[in-house]
């Protein structure tokens, strides 16, 4: 398995499972058959709702919590919640987070970041990130010493982040897709193209693999979601290959220079007002 290495010095795998809209049940069976199958890198949020889940996963997998990477994200509504911190670790039932997020850049993001920056320096959370920044990233950077590891983004070939990524390389922060495989509703648009359908045929591998491959040879961390033994096995065998850098350019002509995902201001003060039902103890 291939490793990055961060701009604090630790290192975290490149390839991982995500676990957006699994059910608890889901979830918990996902965590639990990825990490027996070689997976030490896990994303959840808060507002997945399964972080208990992933939690029992976890446990259930017997790999010891010290070989594990796991990454969660902060909600907006729990910015200003002093606990919020303590909260997640008593749901995932650990007494650390490889790399904590906050979720979304809603207007009270600076009380979000301070929480990681007081839980980092604490030592509750190894490293610290953001997720669904855009132009906020330069904030971030300008207000704050502590700068973050980690951005995680929508990103895949449809939308290689080429604006985010001149900033990401100057300032050493690891870029981590979302959406790698285009996301539940575009994966079939992702992976039936005629270009990736072709390399696929080239290297003897599934699109899939070309696609995740393709992310990690972008320097990117990957987290595809599944719930699906057989593509949680496929999508961390990508690693007896090399695209060669023709192959990469030919992906990148894929680039529609066009997120999926738009984000509104209107969305932004939803998010606010969103009430998560965390999964009873
Ligand atoms: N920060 C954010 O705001 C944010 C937003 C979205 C996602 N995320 C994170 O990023 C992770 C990845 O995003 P995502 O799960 O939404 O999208 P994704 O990984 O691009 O796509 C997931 C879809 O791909 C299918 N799939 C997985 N492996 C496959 C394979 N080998 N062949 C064919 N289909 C395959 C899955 O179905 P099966 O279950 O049938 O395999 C599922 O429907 C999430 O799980 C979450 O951890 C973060």
């Amino acid at each position: 398995m291939k490793e990055f290495k961060l701009n604090n010095g630790i290192t975290m795998p490149s390839v991982g499972i995500g676990t957006f809209l699994l059910e608890p049940k889901d979830a918990e069976n996902s965590v639990k058959e990825a990490l027996k199958l070689g997976y030490r890198l896990i994303d959840t949020a808060n507002a997945y709702m399964n972080e208990r889940a992933v939690g029992r996963g976890i446990k259930e997998s017997g790999v010891d919590r010290k070989e594990i990477f796991l990454s969660t994200k902060l909600w907006p509504t729990e910015y200003e919640n002093p606990n919020a911190v303590d909260e997640t670790l008593e749901r995932l039932g650990t007494n650390y987070i490889d790399l904590l997020f906050i979720h979304q850049p809603t207007k009270n993001w600076r009380e979000g970041y301070k929480q990681l920056v007081n839980a980092y320096k604490k030592g509750k959370i190894k490293a610290i990130g953001i997720s669904n920044f855009e132009s906020e990233i330069n904030e971030v950077l300008a207000e704050f010493d502590v700068k973050p590891q980690v951005i995680q983004v929508e990103c895949h070939p449809f939308f290689p982040q080429d604006e985010l990524r001149t900033i990401t390389k100057k300032e050493e922060i690891k870029i981590m897709s979302w959406y790698p495989l285009g996301g539940k509703d575009m994966t079939g648009e992702l992976l039936n193209n005629p270009i990736i359908i072709n390399l696929a045929n080239k290297y003897h591998k599934s699109t899939a693999q070309i696609v995740l491959r393709w992310h990690t040879q972008m320097g990117f961390i990957v987290i595809p979601g599944s719930k699906n033994v057989e593509h949680i096995k496929d999508n961390i065998d990508i690693f007896d290959f090399c695209l060669s850098n023709e192959d990469m350019n030919e992906i990148l002509k894929l680039n529609k220079h066009q997120r999926r995902y738009i984000r509104s201001d209107e969305a932004l003060v939803n998010y606010l007002n969103w009430k998560i039902t965390y999964e009873e103890k």
